[in-house]
């Protein structure tokens, strides 16, 4: 089972989405799974230009010549891909935007009806199965809602107030959390079915209490870096 992992982090292994992707690596590789990882800020990656050469003048080529040249064959390959991203502005990265963007080339001019809804048939005969690990800095969930219903297929994973894990308390509070994804790799390298429960760990939910301790922990370092 090939893997292939992109960091729409900045931050890259300094951050925290980084440790989730890394949870779910470990689990992976303990069922033989071959990883393919890329910090996506280190990539030479442009955005779509829009110029539908892809569809009606080099079919399934894009004209740019970038990382994506040798991305494109990595993506076709893989049976799954694990997209990681902070949330910015309630959505992902320009990073991970980007690269999704360049995948237009995987789809075919014509426009079909399928699943109550317009599409483009895909022009490779698979993609990848999408695991999809974001993380954010404010403790409601709520801040994954538009990446939620961008990736309605993905298997999600989701850490709000994710600064935590870069205490030694946070951390260790988390440490559950980072098992459940460390199984989930396991198991979806292993071709195995994830249960309800399971899939529901993976979306970390703050009670009321947690979320006002955070706000004021939060806030207490704020200010501590301000009157510095
Ligand atoms: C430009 C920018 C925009 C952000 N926007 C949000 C936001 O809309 N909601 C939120 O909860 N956190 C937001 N954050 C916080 C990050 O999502 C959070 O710090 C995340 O854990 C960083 O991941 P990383 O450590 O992997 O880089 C933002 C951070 C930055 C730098």
């Amino acid at each position: 089972m090939k893997i292939l992992v992109f960091n729409g982090s900045p931050r890259k292994s300094n951050g925290t989405t980084d440790i989730l992707l890394e949870a779910f690596i470990e689990g992976a590789k303990s069922s033989g799974a071959d990883i393919e990882k890329h910090h996506i800020v280190d990539l030479g990656l442009n955005g779509c230009r829009g110029c539908f050469n892809c569809w009606w003048v080099t079919p399934g080529k894009c004209i740019q010549r970038d990382d994506m040249d040798k991305l494109l064959p990595s993506i076709v390959e893989a049976d799954v891909m694990l997209l990681g991203t902070p949330i910015y502005g309630r959505n992902i990265t320009h990073y991970l935007q980007k690269l999704l963007e360049r995948t237009f080339v995987f789809s075919l001019p014509e426009m079909v009806a399928r699943d109550g809804e317009t599409q483009h048939p895909g022009r490779v005969r698979k993609f990848p199965s999408l695991v999809l690990a974001a993380t954010c800095g404010f403790p409601d969930s709520s801040n994954f809602d538009i990446v939620k219903a961008l990736y309605p297929m993905a298997l999600q994973i989701f850490l709000p107030a994710a600064q935590l894990l870069l205490y030694e308390e946070g951390k260790k509070q988390l440490s559950g959390f980072l098992e459940t994804i460390k199984e989930a790799g396991r198991k979806i390298a292993a071709g195995e079915e994830l249960s309800k429960e399971m899939k529901d760990a993976l979306i970390v939910e703050f009670s009321d209490e947690m979320k006002k301790e955070i706000m004021e922990m939060h806030n207490r370092y704020s200010q501590s870096q301000s009157s510095k």
